[in-house]
């Protein structure tokens, strides 16, 4: 018997990976985190599955139902919204099932703040710009922050920040990230991103508070940073017609002339 933890996408069913379909239809058990897994992928489940929503339970009970399954020997389809690697609570189930001796895999899945730079069509790293993009959230009713993950510091190196669990703390977002970003840089708010109902809105931080009207109240992501802007950026020197690299070798005498795919 093996829990198989899914990451379910962003919203839209068809961001699910083909490994996480299969998974989910040879799973006689599914435990999906029911506030944002999208319920468009349980229609994979087998004809006959147990499917729990594990959203109104506690970590005590989604342990309760996995030991159930194991004492059936039935394999388990545990869902959680977008990848596993952020903001899962994957790490604290492991731990307990570890502990019972249950298997596990881990599939990955879209991530929310991958979804919403599609949505913006933006690429959040670019060259001169910013080549890096801080996964980053502000502390909630659940979760203090690690002292030093502070967005005004995360702000000091002008990375790309997109910024989860938040929307409702926009006005101290603002507020953190006036002093290092400046009163013109480009905000982006994507609510549900590939959903149904998804929303965009585009302005700078001083307009953002403003612009964000009551109904984007959770499940939105903020991105921040001068590259949102898509403009002033140099172009990367791995397309550029001169620059010498495996698959174009510009000469006989580059160090890439005789490689062939392969020879990695
Ligand atoms: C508990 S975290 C889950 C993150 C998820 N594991 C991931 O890989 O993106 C939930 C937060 O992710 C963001 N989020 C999740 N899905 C989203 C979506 N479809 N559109 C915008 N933001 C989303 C929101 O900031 C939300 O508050």
């Amino acid at each position: 018997m093996t829990v198989h933890f899914i990451g379910a996408g962003p919203g839209a069913p068809d961001l699910l990976t083909l490994r996480g379909r299969d998974l989910i239809a040879a799973c006689p058990v599914c435990l999906y985190a029911g506030s944002i897994v999208p319920e468009a992928v349980l229609a994979y489940c087998p004809p006959g599955a147990r499917i729990v929503n594990t959203a109104p339970l506690d970590l005590k009970a989604i342990i309760a139902e996995i030991a159930r399954a194991h004492g059936a020997g039935q394999d388990v389809a545990r869902l959680h919204s977008g990848d596993l690697s952020v903001w899962s609570a994957m790490g604290e189930q492991i731990r307990r099932i570890e502990a019972l001796g249950i298997a596990y895999t881990v599939t990955p899945g879209v991530p929310a703040f991958a979804a919403a730079a599609a949505a913006l069509g933006a690429e959040l790293t670019l060259p001169g710009i910013a080549q890096s993009v801080v996964l980053t959230r502000t502390p909630g009713r659940a979760s203090a922050m690690p002292p030093g993950e502070t967005l005004a510091a995360f702000g000091a190196t002008g990375a790309t920040l997109a910024i989860h669990l938040s929307i409702q703390n926009l006005d101290q977002v603002v507020a953190d990230l006036m002093p290092p970003y400046g009163a013109d840089c480009p905000v982006a708010v994507v609510y549900r991103a590939s959903w149904p109902d998804q929303r965009i809105v585009r302005a700078t931080l001083s307009t953002i508070a403003a612009r964000i009207g009551a109904g984007m109240s959770r499940t939105a992501l903020i991105l921040v940073g001068p590259a949102l802007a898509g403009e002033g950026f140099g172009e990367s020197r791995l397309y550029a017609a001169d620059y010498d690299r495996r698959y174009r070798p510009q000469s006989a005498a580059s160090p890439w002339a005789h490689w062939t795919p392969g020879d990695e």
